[in-house]
């Protein structure tokens, strides 16, 4: 595995400038109200061990997509008292992220406290990776830590550029994040499984591409199974299907085979004739789809023999629910396998690695989530990673 800069590579902190790139895009309610805290939360071992050894920490961070003009609602500035109450140190807020009166407060703030800076977006240079931009957020600063995985697919001023001009490492939450993904896909113990889910195979190409290429069992779920089913000849009726990739899904299908990797299809489908919580439905064989049904779940037989394979790996990899876990009863098989990965990871097992805002919402769900190995809460940039991708965030702190 590549070997990445951490903190300890950046000498003694005492007295340095250390900018910190969080990842506070949180979710929030219409009164700004942040509704998940996870991502602060992640970042607070970070802040704290530089605020341990004296250093002042300057956070940096994107909130949405403001494309390079001053937007108020995106300000960064509700963040701070929640960042302050995380990590227990002072913490002061400022309306920009360059500039000399940023330096003139970083130079009188005391070592061991932390100033967050105003969103790295309202300027145009960030998403333009312009180095000019990345040189002014530098200045500011004597050393960078990048701490937001989920951002790392970004080519961003705040991500990349940046550590052309300090001395960089990964933070905590990024190094460990690092090392699960490479103890999953990089260098796994075999055989590895891979659950795909999610509504269509056209957002998870490349995903399916290289996964065939790097897994043993390649587990098919959500509507997505459906688009393959179909290639096959089976009548999906009026289920969810890209019949239009049809030739694309027998691709991947000769891919596997020729890979070597066993690609594992539902054999029973749970069938309603509307989405609606609690909808009349049955299980049927895939011969026995009607004209007016629609797919909604993968089959309690199919599930359970999910489990088996599950129990005959070592490594998994999951990513998109596999039937429509929103609504009653069509989570059943999302919450079978799932306790499955669950029972067999919380035993040590089966390494279990899970991404995508769906994903951990479906794990909350079947009340699993504690017992994954790593669960990473960055959307893009995970599914990035299960594409193959290089991350333009990570790879600038390789050694
Ligand atoms: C996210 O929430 O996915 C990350 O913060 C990245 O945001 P972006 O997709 O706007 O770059
Ligand atoms: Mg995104």
């Amino acid at each position: 595995m590549a070997t990445f800069k951490n903190i300890s590579d950046l000498g003694a902190l005492e007295g340095k400038r250390v900018l910190v790139r969080a990842d506070l895009n949180v979710p929030m309610n219409d009164d700004r109200e942040i509704t998940d805290d996870t991502r602060i939360q992640s970042v607070t071992p970070t802040i704290k061990a530089l605020t341990d050894q004296g250093a002042k920490v300057l956070v940096l961070s994107h909130f949405g997509r403001p494309k390079g003009q001053v937007v108020p609602e995106m300000s960064l500035e509700p963040l701070a008292q929640p960042l302050a109450n995380a990590t227990g140190c002072v913490t002061l807020f400022i309306n920009d992220c360059v500039g000399e009166a940023v330096g003139e407060t970083v130079d009188a703030m005391e070592n061991g406290t932390v100033i967050l800076l105003e969103n790295v977006r309202f300027h145009p240079g960030e998403e333009k990776n312009d180095a000019d931009f990345a040189a002014a957020l530098a200045a500011n600063g004597d050393a960078y830590v990048n701490d937001a995985f989920s951002c790392c697919h970004r080519a961003h001023a705040s991500t990349e550029g940046i550590t052309n001009h300090l001395p960089s490492a990964a933070g905590l939450a990024l190094e460990a994040e690092l090392v699960a993904l490479e103890n999953a896909l990089g260098a796994p113990e075999r055989p590895v499984a891979a659950v795909v889910g999610g509504a269509k195979v056209s957002t998870k190409l490349d995903v399916l591409t290289n996964l065939v290429e790097k897994v043993d069992h390649l587990i098919i779920g959500g509507g997505m199974a459906n688009t393959f089913l179909a290639a096959q000849g089976v009548d999906v009726g009026k289920s969810l299907c890209e019949h239009d990739l049809a030739d694309t899904a027998r691709d991947i299908l000769a891919k596997a085979e020729s890979a070597g990797c066993t690609l594992h299809l539902p054999t029973d489908v749970v069938l309603a004739k509307e989405f609606a919580a609690g909808a009349d439905n049955r299980t049927t064989g895939l011969d026995d789809v009607g004209a007016d049904e629609m797919i909604l779940d993968v089959g309690a037989a199919s599930a359970g023999a999910l489990g088996d394979v599950l129990a005959d790996s070592k490594t998994l990899i999951w990513n998109g629910p596999m039937g429509a876990f929103e609504i009653a009863p069509f989570d059943a098989a999302t919450v079978t396998v799932a306790k499955a990965a669950g029972e067999l990871s919380a035993s040590g097992k089966l390494l279990t690695v899970a991404g995508g805002g769906d994903t951990v919402a479906a794990l909350n769900h079947a009340g699993v989530a504690d017992q994954f190995t790593h669960i990473s809460t960055a959307g893009g940039a995970f599914l990035e990673w299960m594409e193959g991708k290089v991350l333009p965030g990570v790879a600038a702190l390789e050694k």
